[in-house]
This record gives C-alpha cells, sequence and structure tokens, in this order.
C-alpha cells in the first residue's frame, strides 16, 4: 500500500483533516517524559502546538511543571520555561485529563533490557497504552515513539482494540524518533528525516498535521525534512537498523583500533583516511572506550533476540560481535592501567591495591548526565574493585553517578579528582577535560600518567609536558 505523504504542493489536502477535539490544529500528549517524552513534549510546544506532558512519576512531573528539566540536555531549561509561561504546555499525572486533551498521544516510554535475557521489557508501552485506551472517549490517533521489537505496533492495535469502544475508530501508528542526547532540542526541531507506519489516510493526515510545524519551520529556513511513510514494520525496522548501523560503525573503528595496537598504527589516522571517502563518511568513527547510553547497548541485543524469535537470528549473528568488541575496550583500559602503573595481572585481573586513580567522566558521552550504560563509569567500577582508590569527576553526571554507583568515591572538581592520583584516565570528552592544561595538572598529580579513552587529547602536548600518555589504538607519543 502507498500512501502519498503530502508534498509541500498536496499539503492543503492533507491538513483539511480536522481534529476529533474541534481545536484547528490537533493537540498532543507525549506519555512518558524521560529524555524523548520532555524533549518532544517541549519542542512541539515551542512549535506551536497545545501540548499536555505525562508521567505516572509525580516527582517528576512536579518539577517539569515548576519549569526545571529532570535531566541535563543543552537548550531545554530555557524552551521549558518560555512555553510554560505561554500557556501552550502542561504537565499532569492523570490519564483521563490526557485522553480528554488530545487528539494525537505519543508513546514515549522506555523499553529498556529485560532482567531475565535479551529482549526488551514492554510493561510500560502496554500500561501506558491500555490506561489510555480505557480512558478515550472520542477518537484520536495513539503513535508509538519508543523503540520497540518489529510486530509491537500491531500488537498495540489490538490491545487498543481490547479497550475502546470500536465505534470511536481509535487509531494507531508508529513514527520513531533519532534525536541525540546533547543534541535532543536541534534533532528535534530540525530532524533529518521524519519516518512514519501508517495504515489510513486519516492516520496519515493526522500525523502530518501534528508535525505541520516542523514542516512549517523547515520551509522559513530553506529546508526541506526528507519523509518516508511506509507500514507498521518497517517504520519500526527503520529504528533498530539505524542504530545497529551506528554501534556497527563504532565497533569497526574499535576492531581497528585494536589491530593498531598490535601491528603499530594509529586508528585516529586511519579514521580520518577512510573517513574522507564519502561512502564511509567521517562521523561516528572515533574509537575510544567504546558506546553506552540507554539505546545503542540495548536496541543491538533486543534487535538479535527478535530475529532469533523470528527466525532471522543468523542476519544479525554480526551484531553480537559488535557488542564484544564494545566490551572489550573497557578492558583495555585496564590493561593499560596495570601497565602504566607496573602491576602484573593475575588470573582474576590485575591487582592495583594501594593505587589512586582519577576517572573523568561518568556520563556515557559529553553534554549529557545520562550513566546508563556509561563505559566510564563501569571502567571506574572495575578499577576500584581491583583495589584501586578511585576518585570520579564528570561535570553533570555526579548526582546519576552516584545513585547507579554509590560504592565509588566522588570528587567535587577536576583538581580535587586528580590531586595526589597516580593515574589520571579521561574517559568522557568533556571541553574541561580535553582543554585541561597537563602542565598545570603535572603540578598536582603523584606521578604524570595518563590513559585516554577517548582520543581526544592532543598527545604531543602531553608528552612535552612530562606525561606518559596512552590512547586507544594509538602508538605512544615521543617525548
Ligand atoms: C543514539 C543514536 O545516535 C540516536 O540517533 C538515537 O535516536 C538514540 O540513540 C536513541 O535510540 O534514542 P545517543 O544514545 O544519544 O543516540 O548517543 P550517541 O551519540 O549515538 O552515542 C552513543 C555512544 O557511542 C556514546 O557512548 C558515544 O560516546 C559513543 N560513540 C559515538 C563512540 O564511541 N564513537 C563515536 O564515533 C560516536
Amino acid at each position: 500500500m502507498t500512501i502519498p505523504y503530502p508534498t509541500k504542493q498536496t499539503a492543503t489536502a492533507f491538513s483539511e483533516v480536522s481534529p476529533p477535539s474541534g481545536a484547528s490544529r490537533p493537540r498532543l500528549s507525549f506519555l512518558g517524559t524521560g529524555y524523548l517524552g520532555a524533549t518532544y513534549a517541549i519542542c512541539f510546544a515551542e512549535l506551536g502546538y497545545e501540548v499536555l506532558g505525562f508521567d505516572v512519576d509525580e516527582a517528576k512531573i512536579a518539577k517539569l511543571a515548576g519549569g526545571q528539566v529532570p535531566f541535563h540536555e543543552p537548550g531545554l531549561d530555557e524552551l521549558l520555561r518560555a512555553n510554560l509561561g505561554a500557556g501552550r504546555l502542561r504537565f499532569t499525572t492523570s490519564y483521563q485529563e490526557v485522553a480528554e486533551f488530545a487528539d494525537v498521544h505519543f508513546i514515549c516510554v522506555g523499553t529498556p533490557q529485560r532482567g531475565d535475557g535479551m529482549g526488551a521489557d514492554l510493561t510500560y508501552v502496554e500500561t501506558s497504552v491500555t490506561n489510555l485506551a480505557r480512558h478515550l472517549t472520542r477518537r484520536a490517533l495513539i503513535v508509538g515513539k519508543s523503540t520497540v521489537p518489529v510486530g509491537t505496533a500491531e500488537w498495540v492495535e489490538q490491545l487498543v482494540a481490547k479497550h475502546t469502544d470500536p465505534e470511536l475508530a481509535i487509531e494507531v501508528a508508529w513514527s520513531p524518533e533519532f534525536l541525540q542526547e546533547g543534541f535532543a532540542v536541534e534533532d528535534v526541531l530540525r530532524p533529518n528525516r521524519i519516518v512514519v507506519g501508517v495504515k489510513t489516510d486519516w492516520a496519515n493526515g493526522m500525523l502530518y498535521a501534528a508535525h505541520k510545524g516542523v514542516f512549517d519551520l523547515a520551509a522559513t529556513e530553506d529546508r526541506e525534512v526528507p519523509l518516508v511513510v511506509t507500514d507498521f514494520a518497517t517504520a519500526e525496522l527503520v529504528k533498530v537498523a539505524a542504530n545497529a548501523f551506528l554501534a556497527t560503525k563504532i565497533s569497526f573503528i574499535n576492531a581497528m583500533a585494536e589491530v593498531c595496537e598490535v601491528a603499530g598504527g594509529d586508528v585516529t589516522q586511519l579514521a580520518k583516511a577512510i573517513g574522507y571517502d564519502p561512502r564511509i563518511g567521517n562521523r561516528f568513527l572515533q574509537a575510544g572506550v567504546g558506546f553506552g547510553g540507554g539505546c545503542l547497548p540495548k536496541d543491538i541485543r533486543a534487535f538479535q533476540a527478535r530475529a532469533q524469535e523470528l527466525g532471522a537470528g543468523e542476519a544479525l549473528r554480526f551484531l553480537h560481535e559488535v557488542d564484544l568488541v564494545n566490551l572489550r575496550r573497557r578492558g583495555r583500559v585496564m590493561q593499560l592501567a596495570a601497565e602504566l602503573l607496573g602491576r602484573r595481572a593475575g588470573p582474576a585481573g590485575p591487582d592495583l591495591s594501594g593505587t589512586r586513580i582519577a576517572v573523568l567522566g561518568a556520563a556515557f558521552k559529553p553534554n549529557s548526565d545520562d550513566v546508563r550504560d556509561s563505559p566510564s563509569l563501569a571502567i571506574a567500577a572495575t578499577l576500584a574493585k581491583a583495589g584501586a582508590d578511585v576518585r570520579v569527576y564528570d561535570p553533570q553526571g555526579m548526582e546519576n553517578a552516584r545513585a547507579a554507583q554509590p560504592g565509588l568515591t566522588y570528587a567535587a572538581t577536576m583538581t580535587e579528582a586528580v590531586t595526589d592520583a597516580e593515574l589520571v584516565c579521561v574517559l568522557t570528552e568533556w571541553a574541561e577535560f580535553r582543554n585541561a592544561d597537563p602542565q598545570a595538572m603535572g603540578d598536582l598529580v603523584a606521578q604524570r600518567l595518563v590513559i585516554d579513552g577517548r582520543n581526544c587529547l592532543d598527545a604531543s602536548l602531553w608528552a612535552r609536558a612530562g606525561w606518559q600518555y596512552r590512547g586507544m589504538g594509538r602508538p605512544h607519543p615521543e617525548a
């Protein structure tokens, strides 16, 4: 089935779909106000929509309603306060209020890895859809945005059919999102594509009306936002395929780093050289301690689990290797730490007792306070387990890090973390670390040993300042 999505020429015909609430443009709700839902709610209010954000977490909703974003995302606080002030944005913990208010309901709840395997846990999707459906009293469109195993949209459609009056003709659509933490506002307001999985012209028209603000903004800036209109299964797969590709790209360059380490090559030069080929491209070729976060690691595992269920497990077997390469990079830091500190590794790994190590970085990437599956924090914990006295510092991720790894010691500043350290490990490439002065830091530490887990420091500058520098997949620089 092909449903022609409105182009600039045909947009008027589609925008004539009237929102069931009687409002001139659809009213939007976003269920789940984590990184995804809160960012979307705030940005769509900024685009001029009337928006209601929902979460079961009362503390989170109180914070948002009070003008405070519960996580660190550049630019989002200002937009939240502006749109609360303008009266376009509200927050609630009531399903009934959501059902009464909106025409288009976006499901943005988390789909974490299951405790008992690699698959995705769909409990929050089920709860939010069921509770919303039970409260609906007029026609509406429910749009899945959460990252889910292929087949979930059909299942959501069945859930909706079970819990709503058929006369209401509630419909379901799927529209995956591609925002990156740290760039989330820009990614939502100016997406590089919009993908929608729809079954009917009505759903298509409502989704268009719900995204018209994005297309209008693009038009005023003389940009186009490419659209892919497709079926449910493809829309669901696009998301996991994109994340699987990105994870593969990172593990590819990290595998090259492993080879460079034994062959004496420099992976940063190698990445630059292959990246000049436009078929390869130079982005996401940064070798280091590997990928983490709430998305790539769990998504590649859930994708494999689902493919296995569907009988296509072999097709994604390489993703297992992608995962293994990624996790091996964490071990490489342990190996380098033992080497630099002159500790021999025993059968249980190196004994680092009596050493003092500064770990700079806890967030899974810079400009974020997210520590979910963070390589930096995992390495800090392993160093501590090996007996080292570890001091962790991160510009934004301290609170989350403390909650995730309460057993570690945290320093209030970079200076405090490195003072008297025998080894400094830079594991998240925050600007504060990249721009640190190796001379000044050299005066604080007990010995000038540094592991650059993100290849983000100027190796020769640090070597000239008397540091023994170790990067990932790079030869040691001459002092
Ligand atoms: C990722 C995708 O990039 C988004 O498109 C997607 O929408 C999102 O997941 C999601 O599924 O919600 P995000 O988790 O914010 O976004 O983080 P990325 O920027 O992709 O970085 C992931 C990890 O890879 C980080 O730990 C980062 O340090 C690491 N990375 C990234 C590298 O090690 N090397 C690189 O070259 C790039």
